[in-house]
Order: C-alpha cells, then sequence, then structure tokens
C-alpha cells in the first residue's frame, strides 16, 4: 500500500497537497530582521521577576496588563540596573539603547533570563514580540522558546487606511483597530474623515457639518438599488467624533507609537460638506443632501462624470476661509507633520458650465479646469503649511508647482510613483492593483460577502513589492513606506471590517516591516498565520478563514488524484463532497488523504469547506476532476 500511495505521488507528481508541516521556528508576525532559535525554554510565570531601567513606564504598564489579563500574573516589577537574585527574570533596559537605530529592539530569551534592550518605539516592538512568543493556550506558566532576536523595520511609515464616512466606526472602534495595528507594528492610521457620504470630524467654526453632515437617510449598503434621499425623510444613520474623542483617539494611538493622518478630503469628494453649506460649490444646489450610498456618477474607461455636484468652487475665496478654519483646527488636534487633504476623483463638469469660473480662469490665465485643481492644491498647500503641517494628498496633487514639503500616497501603482519620485516628492504607496485595497474580496468565489473593486487575495497583499525596479537607488529614499486602504462602501459593520482586514493586515504588516529577503510567503501563510489566526478565532474576531486549497475553483485532468490537506487555523475541520453539492457538517469529514481513482469519460467534483473551532468557515473551493 505504501509503495502504491509513494508511486501515486510520483506518478501525478500533483502540484496541489494543501498546507505542509509546521516547520520548527517562530510564528512572529511581522517577520523580524534577525532570529536565532536555541535549545531550551523560558518558563514564565507569576514568579518571573520583571527588572526595568527604562523610563517608558507606559509600556512596561502594557506588558504587565497584558500578563494580568491574559495569565491572571501579577508579577513583581523592580526598578533599577543592579543586579538581581531571581531564577526567573525579565530584564527590560535601554543601556545600549543608544546604539540602536529607530524603532529597533534586542530581545534574547535564555532558560533563565529574558533580556529586551530597547527605548522608545523600539521598546513597544520588542514587547509585542516578546508578548507573541507566548502560547495561544492559557495555562499556569507560560513556555516560551530561546530564542535571540535582533530587529528593525523595513519602513518607517507602515500605514493601514480607514474610511469612516461611507460607513462610522464609533471611537471605541477605531480604538480597537489601533489596538490589532499596535500588535503587528504598524505605526501610521490614516483616517479618512470626509466623504460625500458622511463628515466625521466636528468642527467648531462650522458647527452644520456634523449637525447635518454627519448623518444620511439610512440604506442597504449593497442593494441591487439603493435609491436616493426622499424629501422629508429623516436622516438617521452616521456619527461623528467630537473634538474631545479625536484628543482622545490621538493619545491612544500615541501610546501605541502609531501617529494618526487625518484626511479631509477636497474639493471633490465633498457632498456632505455641501449638504451643509451649498454657498461653498458653484451650483450653491440647497437641495443637496449627504449621499446615501446612491449612484450620483458614471464611470467610463479613462474618466467619470457626476450628475450630482460634490465639489467645492475653487474660484471663492470664502472657500478658502472655510478651509483655513477647518484645517485650523485639525491641526490642533493632529500633532502629525501631515494633514491629507485628498484631492482624488474630481469632476470638473459643474466648474465648466459656471460663468463665475470661467471668468476667474480668464483673469488668472488658467487655461483648463485641471489647472483650475492645481490652484486649488497650492492655494490649500499654503492654508497647510500655515499651520505648520506638510500636505499630503492623492495621486491628483501632483504639480509642477508642488514645494517638495507636500508628500504624495499613490495608489496607481509604479508609473505614477516614479514621476513623483523623480520630483523629488516623498511618497507613500498604497497601491489597489497590488493588493493593498482591502474592500477589494479576498477571492473569486461568490461566496465572499459584497465587495467594492477588483480582487486581492492574500498572497497577492503579501507579494507586493515596493521596490519598484525603475526606481534608482536614490528614488528609493523618496519612498517612505506603504499603506493599505480600507474604503467602507461595503463595510457597514465592525464584523465585516475584521473580515475584510484580517489576515490581509497581517500581510501588510510583514512589507512594510520585515526585510525583502526575509519574506516568505509559504512561511508566512503555512507556518506563521496559523498560531494568529487560532488567537483571532478564540478572541471572536471575524477573519477571513483560508480555505483547503489556494484557489476556489479549479479543474484537474488525469485518471488519479491524491490530496493531502491540512487547515491553517489549528483544530479546525474540513468537510467535503465529491458529487457538487454544497459541503457542510453533515458531510464527510476529512481525516486522512484523499485517493481517487477516476475511469476513463468519468468525472469527481471535490467540494471543500473549512469549519474553524469558533465556527468560523471559509468559502467552498471547488475541484473538477475529469478523465
Ligand atoms: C481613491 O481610491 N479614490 C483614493
Amino acid at each position: 500500500m505504501m509503495r502504491f500511495i509513494l508511486m501515486l505521488i510520483l506518478m501525478l507528481g500533483l502540484q496541489q497537497l494543501g498546507h505542509t508541516q509546521q516547520k520548527e521556528g517562530i510564528a512572529v508576525i511581522p517577520a523580524p530582521a534577525l532570529v536565532s532559535m536555541a535549545n531550551g525554554n523560558f518558563i514564565f510565570s507569576q514568579a518571573t521577576l520583571i527588572q526595568t531601567d527604562v523610563q517608558d513606564s507606559k509600556t512596561v504598564s502594557f506588558f504587565t496588563d497584558y500578563l494580568l489579563h491574559n495569565w491572571k500574573f501579577k508579577n513583581k516589577t523592580v526598578i533599577g540596573k543592579g543586579a538581581v537574585k531571581a531564577s526567573s527574570v525579565l530584564v527590560i533596559t535601554d543601556k545600549g539603547a543608544e546604539k540602536l537605530a529607530a524603532e529597533s529592539y534586542e530581545l534574547s530569551v535564555s532558560p533563565a533570563k529574558i533580556t529586551l534592550v530597547a527605548k522608545g518605539a523600539g521598546l513597544f516592538y520588542g514587547i509585542q514580540t516578546l508578548i507573541q512568543l507566548f502560547p495561544n493556550h492559557i495555562a499556569g506558566t507560560a513556555v516560551l522558546p530561546c530564542v535571540t532576536i535582533n530587529d528593525h523595520p523595513r519602513f518607517g511609515y507602515r500605514g493601514l487606511m480607514l474610511d469612516v464616512s461611507r460607513h462610522f466606526f464609533t471611537a471605541s472602534e477605531v480604538k480597537n483597530l489601533l489596538d490589532l495595528m499596535a500588535q503587528y507594528k504598524l505605526n501610521r492610521f490614516h483616517w479618512h474623515l470626509t466623504d460625500d457620504q458622511g463628515w466625521r470630524i466636528e468642527i467648531k467654526s462650522y458647527p452644520k457639518l456634523t449637525t447635518i453632515g454627519s448623518w444620511r437617510v439610512p440604506r442597504i449598503d449593497d442593494a441591487s438599488y439603493i435609491a436616493p434621499p426622499q424629501p422629508g425623510e429623516a436622516a438617521t444613520d452616521g456619527g461623528f467624533y467630537t473634538q474631545a474623542d479625536i484628543r482622545e483617539i490621538v493619545q491612544y494611538a500615541a501610546d501605541r507609537y502609531i501617529q494618526i493622518i487625518p484626511e479631509i478630503d477636497v474639493p471633490g469628494h465633498c457632498m456632505a460638506a455641501l449638504a451643509a453649506y451649498p454657498e461653498l460649490s458653484v451650483t450653491k444646489n440647497s437641495n443637496t443632501k449627504v449621499n446615501a450610498g446612491n449612484s450620483f456618477a458614471r464611470w467610463f474607461t479613462g474618466g467619470f462624470e457626476m450628475y450630482e455636484d460634490n465639489t467645492l468652487n475653487p474660484t471663492d475665496e470664502k472657500v478658502y476661509q472655510f478651509l483655513d478654519k477647518v484645517f485650523d483646527e485639525v491641526a490642533q488636534l493632529f500633532p502629525y507633520e501631515y494633514i491629507h487633504i485628498g484631492g482624488d476623483e474630481c469632476f470638473k463638469g459643474f466648474w465648466e458650465k459656471d460663468a463665475g469660473v470661467q471668468a476667474f480662469m480668464q483673469k488668472n490665465n488658467i487655461k483648463t479646469t485641471h489647472n483650475l485643481q492645481r490652484y486649488f492644491t497650492s492655494r490649500v498647500n499654503q492654508i497647510i503649511v500655515s499651520k505648520h503641517r506638510k500636505m499630503i494628498g492623492w495621486d491628483e496633487i501632483m504639480n509642477d508647482s508642488l514645494n517638495s514639503t507636500a508628500a504624495v500616497m499613490n495608489r496607481f501603482g509604479e508609473k505614477g510613483a516614479l514621476e513623483q519620485v523623480k520630483k523629488k516628492l516623498n511618497i507613500i504607496l498604497a497601491p489597489g492593483g497590488n493588493g493593498l485595497y482591502f474592500d477589494y474580496a479576498q477571492s473569486r468565489s461568490d461566496m465572499e460577502p459584497s465587495s467594492h473593486g477588483g480582487n486581492a487575495p492574500l498572497w497577492k497583499a503579501y507579494n507586493y513589492n515596493p521596490d519598484y525596479k525603475s526606481f534608482s537607488q536614490d528614488d528609493k529614499k523618496y519612498a517612505l513606506g506603504i499603506e493599505a486602504c480600507v474604503w467602507t462602501e461595503h463595510i457597514p459593520s465592525v464584523s465585516k471590517l475584521y473580515y475584510m482586514v484580517l489576515p490581509r493586515m497581517l500581510a501588510l504588516a510583514e512589507t512594510g516591516w520585515t526585510m525583502a529577503e526575509n519574506k516568505d510567503y509559504k512561511r508566512f501563510s503555512d507556518l506563521a498565520l496559523s498560531r494568529h489566526l487560532e488567537k483571532f478565532d478564540r478572541a471572536g474576531y471575524n477573519y477571513w478563514v483560508p480555505p483547503a486549497f489556494n484557489y476556489t475553483d479549479t479543474t484537474l485532468t488525469g485518471s488519479k488524484f491524491r490530496f493531502e490537506l491540512k487547515p491553517v487555523v489549528p483544530g479546525s475541520k474540513i468537510y467535503y463532497t465529491l458529487n457538487d453539492r454544497f459541503p457542510g457538517e453533515a458531510d464527510h469529514e476529512y481525516k486522512e488523504p484523499l485517493i481517487l481513482t477516476l475511469p476513463p469519460n468519468k468525472k469527481y467534483v471535490l467540494k471543500t469547506i473549512v469549519v474553524t473551532p469558533a465556527g468560523r468557515r471559509s468559502v467552498v473551493t471547488r475541484t473538477v476532476m475529469q478523465n
């Protein structure tokens, strides 16, 4: 029998063997720069003494809170540098940390002693790595592997963008996402605070932005028809952050070494602001309503047309007075050096039809409405600079006259990025086409929930390489880092948010942090991910469950087939059918490699589903075998 199976493997050379066995190693995500495993373990218990001399008591408390909440350990902490007598000790020290690069740390675990050398953000990241060495299974003690880690990031900017306009997420939901980002060493939260579907930040000088602009009529986001707001219909869906909420979130993020980039998207994407202050547009339509998700544009190859005006009037000084006040309040709330001004997808059709705009353009020798947006952008840049901040915006802000302090958030990929760095503009790479738009579907299965754009499977998000071939060494200096975007047109709930973000956010983290030469999709997906997904499964997060096969639909030809499957999430079960039916718990449970023999002119249709210990399900895979 053994010979028969071996022969089958040799004969078929079947590539699809599911997920490989776990290899020895640590499952830290993002993978550290340098890891050397050693023999033995450190037994962490309540008796482990924590000795620290670092100034950053917040990070030390972060760790002791972790111990208390997860392990119920109340470890004794001593402050100081002297040698201590203890058979089990964790030393957290900044001695020797002066020589370490920003955000880096050294962690060594030996049988009786753990030493973490770091300061500031590096200390925080060292603690995150240490926490990841703890097992998922809570017991009286925690057995940690002996290992030495020297770690530092590949990029200084490792970001995630959340669109809170298309759907609102509360302050505590935002904090939860920040917690998760911090665990994976992401350090920039780009907060897309305004758009056509809601203005989410309290601006004291313009109160209607939130009393009117943050509320819309309720609609189901993925209905095949979304009705526009009806006359007299109550706007009950939405919400906003007060300035107190924002201050609290900024501090919460800072405690986790995350900086927040606020985005006020202008001059397009402004329908919510115009519902509050229609006089800021050229059409001044007092019937403007916050968009409810209903379509108001037509997209075609190379362009789009908008049926409703959602743009600010770039020729009106009142608009610049408005923006001056708005960015003044924004700058007071957010200490980060950059403020994002959007700039994307600005429809010029209403400007083109407006006599006042035409007269302005003539008078100022502005030949095209494209150049009129450039004029607008440079005015906004002046405002941002006057608040002692630097401007960042989407690709569309590219402008011959941009001063070198401005930065571009590139979503269109290499060609545009090259033009941007050649102009010596700092850029952040957030290319939707490379898997970094997390509103895209994670597989081609029709079991995926509704999504906004294309396809961005985990492997695609993981394999994105920001070191573009066309970049010279000098060009690379301008690429500050990477970011993934979560646009929320089709994300109305926290549950769906996490489904879309996990596990792709972990792939993002590894691209942002891990040295290119240490990136390895197989290690990530087959070894490291299982521990992290098990943790999410236990903690009650919704997440995308990797299916039993890496594809969702394929056809194989042959007479003999062998499938060896291993679910990524430990303890999951795989159920299957061989007759094209949708599989579930009442069907066959996969227990051992499946060996199938098929006579000529026959076919099998193997369908599989993975069900995790918490009951979360993968999409169904379909494998057609024909002979
Ligand atoms: C964008 O995708 N409109 C920034």
